[in-house]
């Protein structure tokens, strides 16, 4: 009898969750005639960037102009403040498109990225003075130089020259006090100055930029570069006449200069493109940023796990899963990992013992195989529609830059793009359900470490036009 029971309960439980899954599918998926919606109202976002500035997606002309050549040469320091590490490289350009890279990282604490901005960059300083201690006992740095450096500072920053930017707004999370509208190289040569460290900040950089510009030195048939990481970003090469809200100032029209896209920030405030979930909402309303980087929201690494994991929370209060458990630990925001997500889509067994794995070791839960089954179809929906959202990005730039016809290479960087499987695919199957076959022309690849080696090469770059009196 008891037997009875409880298979009647796993049944309802079973028929619950399918009926649940119905539900989600429709919420999550994109057709591809929304889609092509999504791309025709993020070019004109992209347009209204370049025509004025201060507008929401800022695309933010970088100062970088044109692709490296390949011959660029010398020893650089790289620092990256990212989303989650803060990384120092050497790099050496060796003037034959080769190159040679050193480095340590540093996991940056949740406290470090809402404590005083200057401290922030006091932390870089001394990393960075760490690692250059560390380089001239091993004699690879020379004792007495002071090595040009580029700073990858992955934030909106406005710039009115490549050793210049004013950070627009925090992105990802970040909240430091007093950064917003300061000029962040002053605040980092002022970390810098203050610990002696020799290093001499030469240009600053966006991941993204620097990505283009180190996958186009490899392969150049580049013409974008995406991160899909804890953030979400493009870059591309536009021509200055191109660019209306540059044309007041003395640049050549016919130079081609970078544009940091920020398209994390597509449809933010107004809300009007996007088709967002109640979950989505509550992700935004929660941030400490709401409103802003919309589309950022739908997609990046920061945000997956958490849109898992409120739709998880919602089920339980409905009663659907983990039925008499304690389910406290899976209740605290942000404990779901976006890695969860990629784990849980890359189970091979048939029993799910990886899902089985993270929802005991990590959440105290037990789990039916119907209810993996069901967690791994959530995370496929979630995936899917950021993979398919991205796609939209990249489609909007291709086509208002009409580069579909003769095809291009999209260097991709970020945990998202290099450690989710299938993300690359869903990307290249949403560009096929946007722009039918030719979808094929535009192909994503692993790009080139942006951060490090970009960075060098913009600093080499800008070596280059100073010593022709270009800046
Ligand atoms: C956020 C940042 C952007 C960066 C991206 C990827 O969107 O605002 O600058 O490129 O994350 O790291």
């Amino acid at each position: 009898h008891q037997g009875a029971l409880i298979a009647t309960y796993a049944d309802s439980a079973n028929r619950k969750m399918a009926d649940h899954l119905r539900k989600f599918e429709t919420m999550f998926t994109l057709t591809p005639q929304r889609m092509r919606m999504i791309v025709e109202a993020f070019k004109d976002a992209l347009e209204t960037g370049l025509a004025k500035r201060d507008q929401v997606v800022p695309m933010i002309p970088t100062y970088v102009f044109g692709w490296p050549t390949g011959k660029e040469t010398g020893n650089y320091l790289a620092v990256d403040l990212g989303g989650t590490n803060l990384r120092v490289c050497l790099v050496t350009l060796q003037g034959d498109g080769k190159f040679e890279i050193t480095q340590s990282k540093y996991r940056l604490s949740e406290e470090q990225k809402q404590d005083d901005g200057q401290l922030l960059f006091d932390f870089c300083a001394e990393c960075l003075k760490a690692f250059i201690d560390l380089n001239i006992e091993s004699g690879v740095i020379e004792n007495d130089a002071v090595l040009p450096l580029g700073f990858t500072f992955s934030y909106p920053c406005s710039q009115d020259r490549i050793d210049h930017g004013e950070l627009i707004r925090w992105t990802k999370g970040f909240g430091a006090p007093n950064t917003e509208g300061h000029d962040v190289v002053a605040m980092f040569r002022k970390s810098l100055e203050k610990l002696s460290v020799p290093a001499e900040v030469v240009a600053l950089t966006c991941d993204t930029t620097g990505t283009l510009i180190a996958s186009h030195y490899v392969n150049p048939k580049t013409k974008i570069a995406c991160i899909f990481g804890t953030g979400c970003n493009a870059a591309y090469m536009e021509y200055v006449r191109d660019i209306p809200k540059l044309t007041a100032l003395n640049i050549d029209p016919n130079a081609e200069i970078a544009i940091n896209c920020e398209w994390g920030a597509f449809d933010s405030f107004e809300h009007e493109h996007l088709p967002r979930t109640k979950y989505d909402l509550v992700i935004d309303e929660t941030s400490n940023k709401p409103g802003e980087q919309a589309f950022e929201k739908l997609i990046s690494g920061r945000y997956l796990g958490e849109i898992l994991r409120l739709i998880i929370c919602e089920l339980i209060d409905e009663g659907v899963i983990f039925l008499g458990q304690n389910t406290y630990k899976v209740e605290i925001p942000y404990s779901f990992d976006t890695a969860f997500l990629s784990l849980m889509e890359s189970d091979p067994t048939d029993e799910l013992l990886m899902i089985i794995g993270i929802f005991t070791h990590f959440f105290a839960l037990e789990t039916t195989l119907a209810e993996r089954q069901f967690f791994r179809a959530l995370a496929k929906l979630v995936g899917r529609r950021a993979a398919r959202l991205s796609a939209c990005g990249i489609a909007a730039i291709v086509s208002k830059m009409g580069y579909l016809e003769e095809g291009c290479a999209v260097g991709a960087d970020g945990s998202l793009y290099n450690k989710y499987p299938g993300f690359a695919d869903r990307v290249h199957e949403g560009l096929q359900d946007i722009f039918g076959e030719k979808g094929r022309n535009i192909v994503t690849y692993h790009a080139e470490d942006g951060s490090g080696i970009g960075s060098a090469i913009v600093a080499a770059m800008t070596k280059i036009r100073k010593e022709a009196n270009l800046y």
